[in-house]
């Protein structure tokens, strides 16, 4: 069974960062949306909309929650996916990595066990690491995540202080929890006193409506919720959002000591853009963008990758998982492929330990289809030489 231990991230998030900026390459690595499929026009035109509503207000000071209109929006559509959430419930952070930072520091402490889904977003891992903590992986099992008597039995043995899961589309793996075992999840942590962190932050680019939110089986005193528009609208505007449920006050405590409140200009802009109902558009065009690029990457890994590798089903979005046929030299890999000016993301990085087979996480959003096809391809050739 697995145990909690202290660890160190294997990876640097600022370093994949650099990198995901870094001309010239094929990049199949950062996880990233691509620049051409943000809704620039209408973003631009919502922010001088918002100006001419708002004025100066616009570049202000505000309140430390964040825009009281848009957290009124935003409830409004986690009502529509089944949470009983209000605005004043809802706190606007910057990106759901803050969300992510300010409910590890208000629920663990350094020492304590955190449980997290492995494999898992690798900032979590350097978050949980630099906060000193020690980490209980509990497996995603497949394309459906957890075995939910495997949860049960791993909370009840170590009661970690916290539970983090992508519930939807998670990065690495692209695994959703089934609609069926969301209220067991919520169940099974409720019982041990495990709060559940959710990140949501995937869920809008799933294919054939976005499941509920662990929040509607609950009333906040189990589930804290995270998420953000970086993946469906605008990574650079930030606006991220958190329902941090009974915690709120300590959450948003902590987060006026790290920012004072969010950026204004860009609540504003969001807020104006879902008003003027252009989400909706924007979101249909961009899953079908998705879908047409995972299947040109899996027909594409089908063809020139090793026999018996293995890419996971799932609901939407823009990256692949792909599951080798065994061990292979990743390190050398990345090496080969660098010399032929192709990036993508080694396995390795989203486990807080080694594991038995190798895996690759693969960006299909970023690349021209053109290019995504031709650095598959050369990666196919490089698998082929690092067996
Ligand atoms: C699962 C997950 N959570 C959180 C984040 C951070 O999101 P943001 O850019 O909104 O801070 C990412 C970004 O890649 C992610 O993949």
């Amino acid at each position: 069974m697995h145990a909690p231990f202290t660890f160190s991230p294997p990876g640097r998030l600022i370093d994949f960062m650099r990198e995901a900026g870094e001309p010239g390459l094929i990049n199949l690595a950062a996880g990233v949306p691509s620049t051409e499929s943000l809704p620039a026009q209408q973003l631009s035109e919502a922010m001088a909309r918002g100006y001419t509503a708002d004025g100066a207000a616009m570049f202000a000071y505000h309140t430390p929650d964040g825009d009281p209109r848009l957290r009124e929006l935003l409830a409004e559509r986690l009502r529509k996916r089944g949470a009983d959430v209000k605005g004043e419930q809802v706190l606007m952070v910057t990106g759901c990595q803050q969300g992510l930072q300010l409910m590890l520091d208000v629920l663990a402490q350094p020492g304590d066990i955190v449980a997290c889904e492995v494999p898992v977003y690798y900032a979590l891992l350097e978050l949980i690491a630099a906060r000193g903590c020690r980490i209980l992986p509990v497996p995603v099992r497949g394309p459906e995540s957890f075995d939910l008597d495997e949860v049960d039995t791993l909370l009840a043995r170590w009661k970690p202080k916290c539970l983090f899961v992508c519930t939807t589309l998670s990065n690495p793996s692209g695994a959703t929890i089934p609609e069926a075992n969301r209220p067991k999840l919520v169940e099974i942590c409720r019982r041990h006193g495990v709060r559940v962190v959710e990140d949501d932050i995937y869920a809008k680019l799933v294919e054939g409506g976005a499941p509920p939110p662990l929040r509607a089986f609950d009333d906040g005193s189990t589930v804290s919720f995270v998420s953000s528009f970086s993946k469906s609208v605008s990574p650079g505007l930030r606006v991220g959002v958190c329902v941090p449920g009974t915690i709120y006050e300590r959450v948003a405590e902590r987060k006026v000591q790290q920012d004072m409140h969010s950026s204004v200009v860009s609540e504003v802009t969001l807020r104006c853009f879902l008003e003027a109902d252009a989400i909706e558009p924007h979101l249909a065009s961009l899953r079908e963008r998705n879908r047409t690029r995972r299947a040109l990457a899996v027909a594409a890994i089908e063809r020139t990758f090793p026999a018996g590798t293995k890419t996971w089903a799932q609901r939407g979005g823009y990256m692949v998982w792909a599951e080798l046929p065994g061990l292979f030299d990743l390190v050398k890999a990345r090496d080969l492929a660098r010399k032929e000016r192709v990036v993508f993301g080694a396995g390795t990085v989203f486990f807080p330990s080694p594991q038995d087979r190798s895996y690759l996480r693969l960006n299909t959003a970023k690349a021209s289809e053109d290019e995504l096809v031709r650095g598959l391809e050369i990666l196919g050739g490089v698998l082929a030489r690092v067996r």
